[in-house]
């Protein structure tokens, strides 16, 4: 065999042995979802490119070089979403979501696409979980966004995590920081990388987030957000802490949190580990109260916060966490015969139907070849039906872990398997 045509870089895929996988963390976080009265939105994977361009930020990494742009046969520019945020806020004011409540609160999962260069934890198409809270200024929301995704982390299981927190600043405060930031780097300019030199007239604030060492040195000394903060910022600020502080979640303060994406104001967080090596950030998000407006909404403050599933999945793999494989016990059908076999839908068909869960493999036919398939597969139950159980409408049950065998009549099957299999 030769392979004709491989998967995309930077994009895998999710295989049958690992799907379950998925499957549970996605039920996990919208069990937690529900418990929190966030409801599910699901929004499209392309959307006009001028919506990132305008909320995620015309200088940030993800619209400057990770952007998967197209045009459409009739010459529309569009892009795959790098990420859930601006197309949420997009469709909160195109279905005029916040009519109903004064509050909206919103969940969503699914794949985005950023043009990286891809590495361990760092993927182009990855997939992420994400909530979005419409309609309240109050720090108090902060706290309860943050503790959502402590829950979903804890719940997990997962224990090799931390909270770090800051705060941007708004928009009356925060251009005073990026000028103490101008300021310090100026003189500074030949040594920063290309990139940096950039950042430096475009969005001094993602010079503290550069990976190359020598900025890292400088965005150490640089001045602190912390400093610059007007008297409402401070004291919300002070009030996100303190409610965390009231729900028991530990966080340390971290100035120099300042995301990717340029539609942040006041609080910023991430979760991070020290066990996934340079991409270690598990989620992050935080405050955009003017997207809405930007985006030609009403003025309405939100905040939320999105994770990667990938890095979950690789955490909780070098944490060793599993998850509980359910309880429900398995039926294998073994069919003896042709007789057997052209009955074999009509009891498939009533097994499923009960709610019962059956296999079977229709390319053997001697019955040790189907108990070793019975075997292979883990079953709890076999079923055997030969021409002799059809003729006396009865059929065997094998008990897989002792071996103890009982005939039962055809037509008690469904009553006697369900105890069976919900025990
Ligand atoms: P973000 O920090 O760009 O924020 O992405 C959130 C999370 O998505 C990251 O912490 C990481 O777990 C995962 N992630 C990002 N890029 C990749 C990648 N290339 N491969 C694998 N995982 C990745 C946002 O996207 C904001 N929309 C979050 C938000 C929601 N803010 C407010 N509401």
């Amino acid at each position: 065999m030769s392979l004709k045509y491989k998967i995309p870089r930077g994009t895998y895929d999710i295989l049958p042995e690992d799907s379950q996988f998925w499957y549970k963390l996605m039920n996990k976080f919208r069990e937690l979802c529900r418990l929190y009265n966030y409801h599910e939105i699901v929004t499209p994977i392309f959307e006009q490119a001028d919506l990132f361009e305008r909320s995620v930020g015309d200088s940030s990494d993800i619209v400057e070089k990770e952007m998967y742009k197209f045009q459409d046969k009739k010459g529309r520019v569009f892009a795959l979403r790098p990420e859930g945020t601006a197309s949420v806020v997009r469709s909160f004011i195109e279905n005029n979501l916040g009519r109903q409540s004064s509050i909206t609160r919103v969940y969503y999962s699914g794949p985005m696409f950023r043009y990286d260069r891809p590495q361990k934890g760092r993927f182009r198409q990855f997939y992420q979980y994400g909530v979005e809270h419409f309609g309240s200024e109050d720090p108090f929301v902060d706290a309860e966004v943050i503790s959502l995704a402590n829950m979903f982390l804890t719940k997990l299981g997962l224990k090799n995590f931390r909270l770090e927190l800051n705060s941007l600043g708004c928009r009356d405060c925060s251009p005073l920081y990026d000028q103490a930031l101008v300021n310090y780097y100026s003189s500074l300019k030949t040594d920063l990388c290309p990139d940096c030199q950039q950042r430096l007239t475009k969005n001094p604030k993602r010079l503290l987030d550069c990976k190359v060492d020598s900025c890292r040195n400088y965005a150490r000394e640089a001045p602190s957000i912390l400093d610059y903060l007007d008297e409402n910022c401070r004291r919300d600020f002070e009030l996100v802490q303190k409610y965390l502080t009231d729900q028991g979640i530990e966080f340390i303060v971290n100035p120099r949190i300042v995301r990717g994406l340029d539609y942040y104001v006041k609080t910023a967080f991430e979760f991070t580990t020290d066990a996934l090596g340079s991409q270690n950030t598990l989620c992050g998000g935080g405050r955009y109260d003017g997207l809405v407006e930007d985006l030609g909404g009403d003025k309405t403050p939100g905040i939320g916060f999105a994770g990667g599933f990938e890095r979950l999945i690789e955490i909780m793999k070098i944490e060793n966490i599993g998850f509980n494989e359910s309880s429900e016990k398995s039926i294998y059908l073994v069919l003896l015969g042709d007789q057997a076999r052209a009955q074999a839908a009509g009891i498939l068909h009533e097994l499923r139907t009960n709610g019962i869960k059956v296999d079977f493999d229709i390319t053997k036919t001697s019955i040790k070849a189907q108990m070793k398939s019975a075997d292979k597969a883990m079953t709890n139950y076999s079923l055997i039906i030969g021409d002799e159980e059809l003729a006396r409408k009865t059929v065997i049950l094998k008990d897989m872990s002792t071996g103890e065998q009982q005939i039962i009549q055809k037509k008690e099957l469904v009553s006697t398997l369900i105890p069976l299999v919900q025990q």
